[in-house]
């Protein structure tokens, strides 16, 4: 095309995507094309502007190695992560809602029998999480592996720790014959996601803080079921109105419940320790497990 124009510029650069093979990926681009050309328009983007994104999106590229993944960051704040993750996993009434695994899931928590601590030895309040794992219509699930992670009483998780490679706050459970599930561990508390990155600057100039609130990680896997990926958050945190990540629900608020006394029962549990009933309800369907987060 000759004489192209502010106007007409947006289609030519559409008309490029004739040929691509993919339908898919012919879908996407044009809508990201549409999109993108939209925003310059909108915005009346500056050449200082311009080349400051084109700054910004080099050094978060620079940012990323084997361990750190700025990008992945970035989405998440953005809301863009779970916004995917909302779009992929819509649930039927009475499923517990999905949210993102995060950067901080390994696969290798080992099983611990029913009712064992997963954090033994952990600095942070002793807790005692139990519930049961149930199907949308109410039918106890035996046998689901609950794969659970969070952080300690200090807001850090074992693989930010020393060499990453000590797990600890971290395990795995499974529903006994009733779909019942018990643990103990740490009460998870909130901490803030990695600042010293581009995406530390993006919050700073929003004025946003950089913390998530309390919560609990579950992956819970069983065959003929969806694999439930969730968190349950602690409604006490400071920031359980702004998630940095927007990954809280009023579904997945757990009730904590504080004692004053020593646990009656438990004779290394001193006062105070807290309890939290949980409910998980899963989808029926494929149980396919989530790739690995990319490195
Ligand atoms: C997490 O909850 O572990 C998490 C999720 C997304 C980004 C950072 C942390
Ligand atoms: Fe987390």
């Amino acid at each position: 095309m000759r004489n192209l124009t502010e106007t007409n510029l947006t289609d030519a650069v559409l008309a490029k995507l004739e040929g691509a093979a993919d339908p898919r990926f012919a879908q996407v681009m044009t809508s990201l094309i549409k999109h993108l050309h939209a925003f310059v328009r909108e915005v009346e983007l500056t050449e200082a502007e311009w080349l400051k994104g084109i700054q910004f999106l080099t050094a978060t590229g620079q940012k990323c190695d084997d361990k750190r993944q700025e990008f992945i960051l970035l989405s998440d704040t953005l809301g863009v992560s779970m916004l995917v993750d909302a779009i992929n996993h819509r649930k039927p009434s009475g499923a517990t809602e999905s949210t993102v695994l995060g950067p901080f899931y390994v696969s290798g928590g080992k099983e611990l029998p029913f009712g064992s601590n997963i954090a033994e030895g952990v600095p942070g309040e002793p807790t005692y999480f139990s519930g049961r794992v149930l199907s949308t219509g109410g039918k106890p699930i035996p046998g689901a592996m609950l794969d659970l992670w969070s952080t300690d009483g200090e807001g850090a998780y074992d693989v930010q720790l020393g060499d990453g490679n000590t797990l600890r706050a971290r395990g795995k459970i499974k529903t006994d014959a009733q779909g019942r599930y018990a643990f103990w561990t740490i009460k998870p508390v909130g901490y803030p996601i990695p600042t010293d990155g581009l995406v530390g600057r993006l919050l700073k100039a929003q004025d946003r803080h950089p913390y998530r609130p309390a919560h609990l990680h579950a992956l819970i896997f069983k065959q003929g079921f969806k694999v439930l990926i969730s968190q349950v958050y602690d409604p006490a945190d400071p920031h359980i109105d702004s998630d940095v990540q927007f990954g809280v629900t009023k579904a997945l608020i757990g009730d904590f419940v504080r004692h004053d006394e020593p646990h009656p029962t438990a004779t290394d549990v001193g006062a105070p320790w807290y309890s939290l009933d949980y409910v998980y309800k899963m989808e029926a369907g494929e149980a396919v497990l989530p790739r690995p987060p990319i490195k």
